[in-house]
């Protein structure tokens, strides 16, 4: 899970990494009362999970709570590289004497942790690793011993941080390292660190990748809410794989590859019909119940995007059969909710009593498909109209 940067500017105050106030906006209204909060000049900042938020006008400075309600209002909606600003964080604004860089992360290749840190910072660090890459001090980071405060004042000397800096540099390395190790990540990367003209070092952007397989050893329930579109939020809750797209057919499929290509196949009938695209991912599993379907249909049909729903099984275990009396189930306990167009496509075990159940519960809004790419080329249509 990759946080937002004012999630990460949390977890960094937590663990005692200087940092400067923040507070988040969903509306240009909340912006303004938030630089009326923090007082001074802020800086208004997209809250997306891509970098170079700065460069596509997505950092802005305000220096009345008037002037930070105007610069949200141009940065909420805002597409910075297909990530649409939906909140953004007024922040203290910092005077910036210099700029670097620090990050330590999962190294893979070399079965290490492995640290980065310049003296040269506030750039992207891709730019910088292939232009001036004796600019960067790349140091291993050994996960037993990890980043004390020896290890800090190593990697500041070889990022050739100035003899004055080093002490106070170091004790912000060794808590980094600390959220680092503490919360599972993968990543902690800052980029600026900056020192202040007040001769202070503070962190003024954050970038957390955690590991998902550690999530079990933390509690993170309102982190991951904030993280998830209300539809995922709702799948989540019913433990559904679903991931919600930008489209207009939605998809229930059971296995991940067969609901993987089901996308590819919808997305490719779209073509012929207007350009429709596929409306989420999801992936029903083995054990197709009723339960399960119905489910599925109701984050699914609660999509306002939604147009038309192409339901794509493979009975394997879970027998056609199963899915069949699932679909209707699904469809009596949806009642008067369930208001748009089903295509389904049934193969593998069990197809003719599966057919046979939905031909009979003779349902006006379904409809059967013999093949994927018939259905498909249905649902796209319906979804077209
Ligand atoms: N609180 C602040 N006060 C003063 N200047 C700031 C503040 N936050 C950011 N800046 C300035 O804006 C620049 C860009 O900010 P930031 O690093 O947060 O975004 P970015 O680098 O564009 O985005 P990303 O890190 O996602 O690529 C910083 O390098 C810094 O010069
Ligand atoms: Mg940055």
């Amino acid at each position: 899970m990759d946080l937002f940067e004012y999630q990460a500017r949390d977890l960094f105050e937590s663990y005692g990494v200087p940092v400067l106030a923040g507070q988040i906006a969903d509306t240009p209204e909340e912006a303004e009362a938030a630089a009326r909060a923090i007082g001074g000049t802020v800086v208004v900042k997209a809250q997306v999970k891509t970098g170079g938020r700065g460069k596509a006008g997505g950092v802005k400075v305000a220096h009345t709570p008037e002037e930070a309600r105007e610069k949200a209002e141009a940065i909420l909606g805002l597409d910075i590289k297909g990530h649409v600003v939906k909140r953004v964080m007024v922040a203290q604004g910092a005077q910036i004497d210099r700029e670097f860089y620090f990050s330590v992360l999962l190294d893979r290749s070399n079965r290490t942790f492995l640290s980065l840190c310049s003296v040269e910072g506030g750039m992207e660090i891709e730019q910088l690793a292939v232009e001036r890459p004796e600019a960067l001090a790349k140091v291993p980071v050994s996960a037993v011993s990890g980043i004390d405060k020896a290890k800090a004042l190593e990697i500041a000397k070889a990022a050739n941080f100035p003899q004055e800096l080093l002490d106070e540099v170091a004790d912000v390395f060794v808590k980094l390292y600390e959220v680092f190790k503490k919360e599972d990540a993968t990543l902690v990367e800052v980029n600026p660190l900056v020192l202040t003209k007040e001769g202070k070092i503070v962190a003024l952007d954050g970038k957390v990748s955690l590991d998902d397989n550690a999530e079990f050893r933390h509690e993170r329930e309102a982190m991951e809410r904030d993280q998830l579109d209300p539809l995922e939020a709702k799948a989540k809750e019913m433990d559904l794989n679903y991931v919600k797209l930008d489209g207009e057919v939605g998809i229930i499929g059971n296995g991940a590859g067969l609901v993987m290509s089901t996308l590819d196949v919808v997305a490719y009938a779209g073509e012929r019909h207007g350009k429709v695209k596929p409306a989420n991912f999801l992936d029903i599993g083995g054990g197709a119940s009723a339960e399960v379907m119905a489910a599925g249909l109701d984050v699914i049909l609660n999509d306002p995007q939604v147009r038309s729903v192409f339901v794509n099984v493979f009975g394997g275990i879970t027998a056609c059969d199963a899915v069949a009396n699932g679909i209707v189930g699904a469809l009596n306990t949806l009642g008067s909710r369930a208001t748009k167009p089903l295509v389904v496509r049934l193969d593998g075990n069990n197809v003719e009593e599966g057919r046979r159940i939905l031909s009979e519960f003779n349902h006006p809004l379904v409809s059967l498909a013999e093949t994927m790419d018939g259905g498909a080329d249905k649902a796209a249509e319906l979804a077209n109209k």
